[in-house]
């Protein structure tokens, strides 16, 4: 069949991969990252959270179950809390068996291993704050080991990294602590709150199916706190006929498990 044609954006919105490139190897994982370097896309999205001695991994749910083999390896430890276990243990179980016996093996990263190989391959990084109302201080946490790697250098604060949740609470501690970050807000706030939210939010990153052209504009229209128009990233978007209708809002950033799928449907940009 005759395909529709190419979105013609006036910019292309940016595509980020979500969790890595999670549709082709475990989320969360080096595999993931490597797999978005290999595909040739500059900006990957991931999930922060902490074990119960403290140390910050990477991994979307707040439970080890369904990306790792946490339950044959710790039977009796329902219902399976990253927060209960300790990096130690986290290290110890396989988070690529689920997806592929290919990754069999596959670890849950660290926070530093996960930048060091997103630095590896000169990537951009969506980094988000997940679950922050069950870690306590984990904004400040997450910008001391983003500040050891070098990644609040003022090169990469430009244009390499954002920091989002969907907690505003979460995002506005990190903004005070560190104006220089970009974050950005996972929602979609009502146009008369859009005011408030662009006090410590540069960007508005609602579910694609919340959105419209309209909405698109009314974010962009507003000046965010380094002064500069808000942007839209939107998720989660995996096929051709969303990311056209999307890239027509006028989007700036398109978040997607699918990244080639959206490059193809927005004319390889
Ligand atoms: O980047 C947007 C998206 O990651 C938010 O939802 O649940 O996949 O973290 P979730
Ligand atoms: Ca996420």
């Amino acid at each position: 069949p005759e395909r529709p044609p190419a979105v013609a954006a006036e910019r292309p919105p940016v595509v980020v991969a979500h969790r890595g490139a999670s549709a082709y190897a475990p989320e969360n994982t080096l595999p993931a990252v490597d797999k978005a370097a290999a595909l040739g896309f500059s900006w990957v999205e991931n999930d922060v959270q902490r074990t119960k001695d403290g140390r910050l991994v990477v991994i979307h749910d707040d439970s080890l179950r369904r990306t790792t083999d946490v339950e044959k390896v710790f039977p009796g430890r329902a219902p399976w809390k990253v927060k209960d276990f300790t990096a130690a243990e986290i290290a110890r179980l396989d988070a690529g068996s689920w997806f592929s016996p290919a990754y069999a093996g596959t670890r849950v990263p660290t926070l530093e291993q996960y930048l060091r190989r997103v630095e590896h391959h000169h990537e951009k990084l969506l980094l988000e704050i997940k679950n922050p109302e069950l870690y306590p201080g984990i904004e400040q946490q997450i910008l001391k080991e983003l500040a050891n790697d070098g990644w609040l250098d003022q090169r990469h604060l430009a244009d390499r990294l954002i920091v989002q949740s969907f907690s505003a609470d979460s995002l506005r501690t990190v903004h005070e602590l560190k104006p220089a970050v970009l974050t950005g807000f996972l929602g979609r706030p009502t146009e008369a709150d859009l005011n408030r939210y662009a006090a410590f939010a540069d960007l508005i990153n609602p579910s694609y199916g919340t959105i419209s052209a309209d909405y698109v504009k009314a974010v962009q229209a507003h000046a965010g706190p380094h002064h500069k128009p808000l942007k839209v990233f939107t998720w989660t978007v995996d096929d051709a006929a969303h990311a056209r209708t999307v890239a027509g809002y006028g989007v700036d950033g398109i978040i997607s498990n699918r990244p080639d799928v959206v490059r193809e449907a927005l004319g390889g940009a």
